[in-house]
């Protein structure tokens, strides 16, 4: 091939692949034993599950599903698997040799696989593999984080005040507009494409910062019960929450994204300022709509860079600096309608359960997606700044339990009137 012909599938697959394996590997480079098998938190497996969870995953659908092979390692099978041990349980690692042995194996053989595989009929899960290990990257990374954070009073240097960012907010008239995304590199739940009416709403242009955020707690917004749902009320009696997980208290963070709340948190900050949580579907609109047509990423097509947004950022996690950016540092991302920063920086916490789509089907087992619905569980959109580039778009749905803190999550108002 020369180097200006189009890359075909597999070439294009078998980059991608190959790309995200770099930034995973990163992340652990000298990685000591006690960091590699620690829980710092119970709502999380250890760093080396998460290793060796990726390794059998890919083999277990690539090589033994489509491939027809026998199962490598099975006496690690059980170890590996989701729905396997409690995580608990997930401390008593194999050596890390042995995992990055484990995942160098087996992703040899899936691209001695590749080579030859029918890509026409099986692109979808081998998208669904990459994003797999993208998602668990990002939960490996926040869970160094969590490592890293334990001592939140280190101090850092205290830089000058940046200029408080105006309150903004965007207009998105009513109307219909597609939702969803039927493309191969969608997942289950993001399926199928539906056309949903939203009423007239009003979006905030920007996420809401830690200046915006500080004036909440400023006010007694963790002591007074006024501002919380009697759920959320009740989470805080029993977590003596008094600020955001990653809060620094310094100024120079003004402008950043509030990161490390819980729903219950986001959900009261609204209620202080009189506005709500958008919907899933108001945040898709805002950030997919361009005059009856829908975009994959706020500002088009192209994929996400770290130049377009603040995203893809492994293996930089430095001891207790939180790695947002000011919420207008990236002026290419923004969507048709005028809204920013929607994809990458921080999760936004949105106030949709999770839920299937009509007629959904799950893909590639029930434990993806489906397990989930159980109402339990918010959606969150957009990415934060760890997130890589195959695992974020307008279209992609997270979820959490609304008590959860430590994933890299802040939230964005809006409001009808
Ligand atoms: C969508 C990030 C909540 O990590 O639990 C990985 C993604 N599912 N393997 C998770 C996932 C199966 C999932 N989240
Ligand atoms: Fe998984």
């Amino acid at each position: 091939m020369t180097s200006t012909s189009t890359p075909s599938l597999r070439q294009t697959i078998c980059h991608a692949l190959h790309e995200c394996r770099l930034g995973t590997l990163k992340l652990v480079e000298g990685i000591d034993r006690d960091t590699l098998c620690a829980q710092p938190h119970p709502d999380f497996s250890p760093v080396g599950w998460h290793l060796g969870h990726i390794a059998f995953t890919e083999a277990y659908w690539l090589l033994e599903e489509c491939g027809g092979q026998e199962p490598l390692f099975p006496e690690y099978r059980l170890f590996f698997t989701a729905d396997g041990l409690p995580k608990a349980k997930r401390v008593e690692l194999p050596s890390l040799e042995f995992i990055l042995d484990y995942l160098a194996i087996v992703r040899s053989q899936v691209f001695q696989y590749l080579e030859t595989a029918p890509l026409e009929q099986q692109e979808r899960l081998w998208r669904f593999i990459l994003q797999h290990e993208c998602q668990h990257g990002e939960t490996i990374a926040l869970v160094l984080q969590l490592h890293r954070f334990e001592d939140v009073t280190t101090h850092l240097p205290i830089f000058s005040t940046t200029p408080p960012l105006p309150l903004s907010e965007i207009e998105i008239p009513a109307g219909e507009f597609s939702i969803g995304n039927d493309s191969l590199d969608a997942m289950d739940n993001e399926r199928k494409i539906h056309r949903q009416f939203l009423d007239r709403y009003w979006i905030d242009r920007h996420p809401v910062t830690c200046a915006q955020y500080r004036q909440f707690m400023e006010a007694g917004g963790y002591h007074k019960a006024k501002w919380w749902s009697p759920k959320g009320w009740d989470w805080l009696q029993h977590n003596w929450v008094t600020q955001p997980l990653y809060w620094i208290d310094d100024p120079s963070f003004d402008n950043h994204p509030v990161c490390g709340v819980s729903w219950y948190e986001a959900e009261a900050y609204c209620n202080f300022v009189g506005k709500r949580l958008p919907t899933e579907a108001e945040w898709e609109k805002a950030a997919s709509f361009d005059n009856g047509k829908t975009r994959t990423y706020p500002w088009g097509e192209d994929l996400p860079t770290e130049e377009k947004c603040n995203c893809n950022h492994l293996g930089k996690i430095i001891k207790n600096k939180p790695q947002t950016t000011p919420v207008d540092a990236h002026p290419e991302n923004v969507s048709a309608s005028g809204v920013c920063d929607l994809i990458g920086n921080v999760w936004e916490w949105t106030s949709s359960d999770f839920a299937g789509y009509d007629g959904f089907e799950f893909y590639p087992y029930s434990g993806y997606s489906q397990t989930y619905f159980d109402g339990e569980h918010k959606v969150l959109r957009g990415g934060s700044w760890i997130t890589r580039p195959w695992a974020m778009r307008c279209s992609f749905r997270n979820w959490y339990h609304p008590h959860v803190r430590a994933i890299l999550a802040g939230f964005r108002c809006a409001r009808s009137e």
